[in-house]
């Protein structure tokens, strides 16, 4: 198979078929990837993205946005009204790329900050369930998704059943906590039992808005390499082009 290879004609969307009137004329084609944390979504999304030649979009990554800059403007992760006020206040954008990780950029003491690289910490792990949980801050996180053009694939959690109900594909990763603690630990150093924890308490957290759209075709990935998973959800993508 080759490195990157575009979508084929025949697997897009016509018009009509089913993207909502707001999006035609954009040539929106998007492919969800949805799964609990750690479930290898965010690697699969990269590496299908890749393959077809088109943008990965992080939704995750505008949460733990949000999440930083409630924990740099000191707003309560349980003020719903706060937290909604400061992300109208400040600008913070999201920018996907085809060839490299999205960046996300805040505006702040007027200054725009690129804070990419502090997203990923186990600080911003243990608050942003608490911040992604509140329907305005969903609301503001979907509004702000939905204004992205136009092809990509993008992992999260309700992607397929909330954001983006028309996508031409819908995937539902799943794995064991046990699985999903070790390659969390193979990009950062923590204890496994620790991890373990962690992953079963956000989970616990997670629940209400990690639902599979009932579309979603679900792979378990206990058993699979990255490059497995890529290929089984690329099958799909053409099967669905037949
Ligand atoms: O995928 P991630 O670990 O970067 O997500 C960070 C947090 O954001 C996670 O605790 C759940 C939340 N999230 C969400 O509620 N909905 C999404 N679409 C994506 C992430």
């Amino acid at each position: 198979m080759p490195e990157s290879e575009s979508m084929p004609e025949s697997e897009s969307m016509s018009e009509s078929e089913s993207m909502p009137e707001s999006e035609v004329g954009q040539q929106r084609q998007v492919i969800t990837i949805d799964g609990l944390a750690a479930s290898g979504k965010s690697s699969a999304a990269k590496g299908l993205a890749q393959k077809l030649g088109i943008a990965y979009v992080s939704s995750g990554l505008l949460y733990r946005a949000a999440t930083w800059l409630a924990l740099h403007t000191d707003v309560d992760v349980t003020d719903e009204e706060a937290l909604f006020a400061i992300l109208s206040a400040h600008s913070l954008t999201l920018t996907p790329y085809h060839d490299r990780d999205n960046r996300v950029s805040v505006a702040l003491a007027g200054e725009t900050k690129d804070i990419s690289s502090e997203l990923e910490t186990s600080t911003i792990d243990a608050a942003v369930s608490h911040v992604a949980k509140h329907p305005r801050v969903r609301e503001w996180v979907d509004t702000r998704l939905r204004e992205l053009c136009c092809q990509f694939v993008i992992d999260g959690r309700d992607m397929g059943l909330v954001v983006f109900p028309q996508a031409h594909a819908k995937f539902y990763l799943q794995a064991s906590a046990e699985v999903r603690a070790k390659r969390r630990l193979s990009d950062r150093n923590e204890d496994f039992n620790a991890a373990v924890h962690a992953i079963n308490e956000r989970d616990r957290r997670d629940a209400k808005q990690s639902k599979p759209a009932r579309d979603a075709i679900h792979i378990d990935t206990d058993d699979m390499t990255l490059e497995q998973v890529i290929a089984t959800m690329l099958e799909h993508i053409r099967a669905r082009g037949r």
